[in-house]
């Protein structure tokens, strides 16, 4: 019988495509280690960090390392396979501080103003709903806190403009990789 999906389930990919993502990124991290990936976004000991859309779980190692056992890794993702992926490499690696969350795609039980930095890499091409999704972030990111945003695979100027239309995030600088956005107030 054919699987009717509902809701979110629709913005998600079939689980056979997460594999093959999977399959293709343990394959590139083989050749070229994930481990420094997050070298740049100055995360500090004893944060709480979100990666937004975690896949496969590479960058979690490292996230856990870089904010040590005082702080907080949250692993987000709108697949249960990136759940599942993300549970494996805690139990892997014994990464105690890193709690994997399944959002339907705007929301998440993160609690509000909580992280220091969310990044969200290789992803945003995906979010259906950018608006509900960027608010989101907003909420779980504190005043002063961060927000590392790849393009994904789309236009640097189509990112700026979901950025801007969402009205809670300033963009105040970008890199070939990266947006680096602020909130923009704190009445959300
Ligand atoms: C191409 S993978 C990239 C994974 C990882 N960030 C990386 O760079 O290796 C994109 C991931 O984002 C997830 N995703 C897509 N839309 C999402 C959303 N709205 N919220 C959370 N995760 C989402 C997908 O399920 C998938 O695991």
């Amino acid at each position: 019988m054919k699987k009717v999906m509902t809701g979110f389930e629709k913005d998600r990919m079939q689980g056979w495509e997460f594999r093959v993502m999977s399959f293709i990124f343990n394959a590139v991290d083989l050749v070229k280690s994930p481990n420094r990936r997050l070298d740049t976004f100055n995360i500090q000991k004893g944060q709480t960090i979100v990666d937004w859309g975690c896949g496969t779980g590479r960058y979690l190692k490292q996230a856990s390392e870089l904010v040590s056992d005082k702080g907080i890794v949250y692993a987000v993702d709108i697949h249960e396979l990136a759940v599942k992926s993300a549970n494996k490499m805690i139990k892997k690696f014994n990464l105690k501080n890193v709690h994997p969350c399944l959002t339907d795609g705007q929301s998440v039980s993160i609690p509000t103003h909580a992280a220091d930095v969310v990044y969200a890499l290789d992803m945003f091409h995906m979010v259906k709903d950018t608006k509900a999704f960027l608010t989101e972030l907003c909420r779980i990111t504190k005043k002063d806190g961060l927000l590392y945003l790849e393009d994904g695979h789309q236009p640097r100027e189509l990112s700026k403009e979901k950025v801007n239309n969402s009205g809670c995030w300033d963009v105040f600088e970008e890199t070939k990789a990266y947006l680096k956005c602020k909130p923009k107030d704190r009445t959300i």
